[in-house]
C-alpha cells in the first residue's frame, strides 16, 4: 500500500470551471452522423431521423457544447451543400476520409439535433478550400434574424429563428500537411485574421477560436502559435489545442503518464499567448480551447483495410478498455487543474468515431468504458477548480519522470459547497491510502464522503453490444469527516469520485 496526502482549502482556488470544458465533437466521419446520431427507419428514430436512444445517452453524458462538422472533414466541406431540400443536395467525394458524403445532415439539422440533445453548436468554418466570404455568409445564415439573402434562405428552409451559434472555429488543424488546404503559419495567420474580422462584423457577439498546433509534437510548435497570434490577437478569443494518446507497444506506465505531457502543452500554449499579449502591449488574455482530446489508436489496423469511397464506413471505431478509461480520467484531471486557462474542451469524438457512445445500425447503442469518467466529471465537476496540496510517491515512466502515482483534481460546487475529488491510482498493483486534510473547507464533523469507483480486475475489459455494462461505476461505502480529516483507500488501477458534503443525487 502506498500513502499520499491531499489538503484542500476553499481559499486556494485555480479558477472557475467553464461548463464548456465538458464539450464534445461530432464530425462527418465514418458512422458518427449516419447510423450514429441519424438513422431514419431505426426503431428509435424520431420524425427527423434522429436516434432517440443516442439522444438520451448524449444527454446523460452531459456535453454543453458540440463541435461540428469537423475536423479534417471541414477543410473540404461547403456548408451550402447541406442546406435546403434533402433530395436536391449533392453527393460528394469527401477527401479527408476518402468517403462519400451524402449531405443528408447539414447545419440546420445539426442545430435541431443540438436543441434535442440539450447542447449548443460550436461550428468550424472551412479555411482549407474556402475563405472569408463563405465564412461570413455562414454566420449570416445562422445568426442574422432575417431580411437579408442568407438569413431569409434559412427562414425559407424552415428555421424562422436564428440558430444563435456563439462559438466558431477558424478552420481545423491548418498546420498539418494532411489537411486539405494546409498552410504555413504566416498564410494561416493572414486568412484567419481577415476571416475573423468579417465574421465578427456579421455578428459581433460571436467568439472565435484560432487554430493552434494539431499536437505538441509538431515541428512548427510553438512558433505556429506565436505567428498565428501575432496576426490574429486582436480578433480571436481562443487558440486551439489537440492531443490524442495511444499505447501501441503496451507500455501501460507510459500510457498512464501521458497526461503529464498534456498539462505541459497547456502551460506552453498559455505562455505563447502571454508572449504575444506582452509584445502587443495587449490587455486581453487569449484563452485555450482544447477542442480535440482523447485516446485513439485501437482502430488503426482495421481502418487501413477499409475500401475507399463508401458512405458511412466504420472508421475510427476504437473499442475502449479499462486502461483507456483511466487515461481519459487523467486527461480530465489535467483540464480541470488548468480550468483558469482552458475554457473550452471537446472530447473527440461523441458517437462511434473514437467515441464514448457506440451504436449498431438497426440495433442498440451502448456506453464505452470512457463514457463513465467523462459523464461523472461533467455531472460533478462544475464549479470552482480548487488548488491542490498533494504529497505522494512518484515513478519514472519511459516518457516522463516523477509521475505521481495518484492523479487528482478537485472542484467545489459553488451552489451547495460540496466538493468533488477525482482521483486516478496509476499503480497497477498497489492501493493508495489517501489521507485527506479538509479542515480548510470548513465542513461539519460527520460530513459524508460518498464514493464512486470505476475499476476492473481485467485492464483489457471492454463494453460491447453483448456486455454493455461490463465496466461500470460502483458505489462504495461512504466515509465520514472527523475533525476535518478522513482516510480513503483507492484500489490499484482505479478511477474514483469522492463527493464530500454532497446531498446525494444531483438533478
Ligand atoms: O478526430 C479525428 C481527427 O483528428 C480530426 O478530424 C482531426 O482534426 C484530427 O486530426
Amino acid at each position: 500500500m502506498k500513502n499520499a496526502r491531499l489538503s484542500l482549502d476553499s481559499a486556494r482556488v485555480v479558477g472557475s470551471v467553464d461548463d464548456r470544458l465538458f464539450g464534445s465533437f461530432l464530425e462527418h466521419l465514418g458512422r458518427a452522423v449516419y447510423t450514429g446520431i441519424h438513422e431514419p427507419g431505426h426503431p428509435a428514430a424520431d420524425a427527423q431521423g434522429f436516434r432517440k436512444d443516442v439522444l438520451a445517452l448524449v444527454r446523460e453524458l452531459g456535453v454543453p457544447v458540440v463541435r461540428y462538422p469537423g475536423g479534417n472533414f471541414v477543410s473540404g466541406y461547403d456548408w451550402r451543400d447541406g442546406i435546403g431540400p434533402v433530395e436536391k443536395r449533392p453527393r460528394r467525394l469527401e477527401q479527408a476520409w476518402t468517403s462519400v458524403e451524402p449531405n443528408r445532415v447539414g447545419i440546420d439539422e445539426f442545430a435541431d439535433w443540438c436543441r434535442k440533445a440539450g447542447t449548443a453548436p460550436m461550428l468550424a468554418v472551412n479555411l482549407g478550400t474556402l475563405g472569408p466570404d463563405e465564412a461570413r455568409q455562414e454566420v449570416e445564415y445562422c445568426n442574422h434574424p432575417g431580411g437579408t439573402a442568407w438569413s431569409d434562405l434559412r427562414r425559407a428552409n424552415g428555421h424562422p429563428d436564428p440558430h444563435g451559434v456563439k462559438l466558431w472555429c477558424l478552420g481545423n488543424e491548418m498546420d498539418g500537411p494532411w489537411q486539405i488546404g494546409h498552410k504555413t503559419a504566416e498564410e494561416y495567420g493572414r486568412i484567419a485574421c481577415e476571416t475573423a474580422k468579417t465574421m465578427k462584423w456579421a455578428d459581433p457577439s460571436i467568439e472565435l477560436v484560432a487554430c493552434g498546433s494539431s499536437g505538441r509534437g509538431m515541428a512548427t510548435f510553438p512558433d505556429w502559435e506565436r505567428i498565428v497570434l501575432e496576426h490574429t490577437y486582436e480578433h480571436v478569443d481562443y487558440i486551439s489545442l489537440h492531443t490524442y494518446y495511444g499505447n501501441p507497444k503496451g507500455d501501460v506506465g507510459a500510457f498512464l503518464a501521458e497526461s503529464v505531457g498534456m498539462e505541459r502543452f497547456i502551460r506552453e500554449v498559455g505562455a505563447a499567448c502571454d508572449f504575444v499579449k506582452a509584445k502587443k502591449r495587449g490587455t486581453k488574455d487569449v484563452k485555450l480551447s482544447f477542442d480535440e482530446w482523447n485516446v485513439w489508436f485501437h482502430s488503426g489496423e482495421q481502418d487501413r483495410k477499409l475500401e475507399r469511397w463508401q458512405e458511412a464506413p466504420p472508421l475510427l471505431e476504437d473499442v475502449y478498455d479499462m486502461t483507456d478509461a483511466l487515461v481519459v480520467g487523467t486527461m480530465l484531471n489535467a483540464l480541470l487543474r488548468n480550468a483558469d486557462r482552458v475554457k473550452v474542451a471537446c472530447l473527440a469524438q461523441l458517437v462511434n468515431v473514437i467515441a464514448p457512445i457506440m451504436t449498431r445500425a438497426g440495433g442498440p447503442s451502448w456506453r464505452q468504458t470512457t463514457f463513465w469518467p467523462f459523464a461523472l466529471a461533467s455531472r460533478y465537476g462544475r464549479g470552482t477548480s480548487l488548488g491542490l496540496a498533494l504529497d505522494g510517491p512518484t515513478y519514472d515512466a519511459t516518457n516522463h519522470a516523477d509521475v505521481p502515482w495518484l492523479d487528482v483534481s478537485a472542484v467545489r460546487d459553488d451552489a451547495t459547497g460540496a466538493v468533488s475529488v477525482f482521483a486516478v491510482n496509476r499503480s497497477l498493483d498497489e492501493g493508495i491510502e489517501l489521507a485527506l486534510d479538509l479542515r480548510g473547507l470548513a465542513l461539519a464533523d460527520g460530513t459524508p464522503i460518498e464514493r464512486t469507483e470505476l475499476r476492473s480486475d481485467d485492464l483489457s475489459a471492454v463494453n460491447d453490444e453483448a456486455h454493455p455494462d461490463r465496466v461500470a461505476p460502483a458505489t462504495l461505502p461512504s466515509e465520514r469527516l472527523d475533525g476535518g480529516r478522513a482516510t480513503v483507500r483507492l484500489a490499484p488501477a482505479s478511477w474514483n469520485l469522492l463527493r464530500i458534503g454532497g446531498t446525494g443525487e444531483k438533478g
